[in-house]
């Protein structure tokens, strides 16, 4: 770790993102939500965090409806092929300037979720639009454009930079796919404004991926997505493979540039306690399916899934008055070639009941009208 990492933030956008006048929301036609694809598109959105972070409550910049994911697996060179369903008919969306976060156990499809709503992988079914579009079955040459504005940004963001590449080549390189810039001085600058605008030197433009530590990389990383001004980034455990002590500035870093640019974000990681201060929603997943989706505030405290209770009971909670009893999920999760029938829950669930949770599947719906917290679960409330 260096001393730039350690006490060299970058100053942070510290202005307030600007929320649409009530005039300017009331012209804009609402977006009509299909059928349990979001119910509460025109909510007012949940404060994030400590500060009131706002995301905008106008049509959503990306939906998906009914979305699945299904990989062909093979067992042995003779084995027949099964089908792998990492993603099972998921319905979500996200607003300008909003963060969704997406939790879940190792496995249960998150970064496939992630790949397959910026079609880096090709859905099977499904609709996936963005900012008004249908991009669901567009050809690559159509959907160029719109890729500058989805952008992921990797856990390991050193695999994914070129190491032969200088920081210059790799962020101008962006810029140049996408032409955005009109001569090679404009590039310079812009390059250079990036990078310094993620806290790294001017300098760093002349050095390679391997001359930087961990949280160094990431900077570069979220520069590259950066340089072609994206609406939308996946965010796809950005901070799990850096020291504890540099997530903190990684997280900042996404939240000022979400706030100066208006950036919504898929957050996906498994440090729960990121994803309660990062994230104005949050969807938890469980062998493909989202099994509960709420505003932040109200997952957290009422956790009406065993699944989501489950893994929140292990965030630990510095004060003891407020400790919560842990509950411990019993059994591996089972593979996603063979789900358990009904709800895929039920052979770890304490609540299950015989001859339902195992026969029939629960449908994701809001618990009370308006509360805008949606469970797939037969016995929430016990
Ligand atoms: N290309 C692929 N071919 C076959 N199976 C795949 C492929 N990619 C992912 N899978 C399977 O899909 C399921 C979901 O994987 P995915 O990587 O999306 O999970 P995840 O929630 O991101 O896990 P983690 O938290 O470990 O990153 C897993 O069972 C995985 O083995
Ligand atoms: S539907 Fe049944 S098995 Fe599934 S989480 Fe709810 S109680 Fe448990
Ligand atoms: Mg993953």
């Amino acid at each position: 770790m260096t001393d730039r990492e350690q006490n060299d933030e970058p100053e942070s956008g510290s202005q307030e993102p600007s929320e649409a006048s009530t005039a300017e929301l009331q012209s804009e036609t609402y977006w009509d939500p299909p059928a349990g694809a979001g119910a509460d598109a025109d909510v007012e959105p949940e404060p994030r965090g400590e500060v009131a972070r706002t995301a905008d409550k106008r049509r959503p910049l990306v939906q998906v409806e009914r979305l699945s994911k299904v990989f062909p697996v093979k067992k042995g060179l003779f084995g027949r092929t099964r089908l792998l369903r990492a993603v099972d008919n998921v319905s979500l969306y996200v607003r300008h300037a909003e963060t969704l976060g997406l939790v879940g156990e190792s496995g249960c499809g998150k970064s496939t979720l992630g790949r397959t709503l910026l079609r880096l992988i090709e859905p099977s079914f499904g609709r996936i639009v963005f900012d008004g579009e249908d991009i669901t079955s567009l050809s690559q040459s159509r959907l160029r454009p719109l890729r500058r504005r989805m952008q992921i940004i990797f856990q390991d963001p050193y695999s994914s930079l070129n190491p032969r590449m200088t920081v210059r080549a790799i962020v101008g390189e962006a810029l140049q796919i996408h032409k955005l810039a009109s001569s090679r001085s404009e590039e310079e600058a812009k390059v250079e404004a990036l990078i310094t605008r993620v806290g790294l030197r001017p300098e760093a433009m002349n050095r390679y991926p391997h001359e930087f530590s961990g949280g160094q990389r990431q900077r570069i990383g979220i520069a590259r997505a950066l340089a072609v001004e994206p609406d939308f980034i996946v965010c796809d455990e950005p901070i799990s493979a850096l020291d504890v002590s540099i997530q903190a500035q990684i997280v900042n870093l996404l939240l000022d540039l979400q706030d100066e640019y208006r950036l919504s974000y898929l957050f996906i990681s498994h440090d729960l306690k990121v994803v309660e201060y990062v994230s104005h929603r949050v969807a938890v997943m469980y062998l493909g399916r989202l099994v509960e989706v709420a505003p932040a505030k109200s997952l957290y405290e009422r956790r009406y899934h065993p699944y989501t209770r489950a893994l929140l009971s292990a965030i630990p909670v510095a004060d003891p008055s407020k400790r919560r009893l842990r509950v411990l999920l019993e059994g591996d999760v089972p593979s996603p070639i063979d789900p358990p029938s009904g709800c895929a829950f039920h052979p770890r669930c304490p609540r299950a009941e015989p001859g339902k949770c195992d026969v029939e599947t629960p449908a994701l719906q809001e618990l009370e009208p308006g509360s805008h917290h949606r469970v797939a679960c037969f016995h929430p409330h016990t």
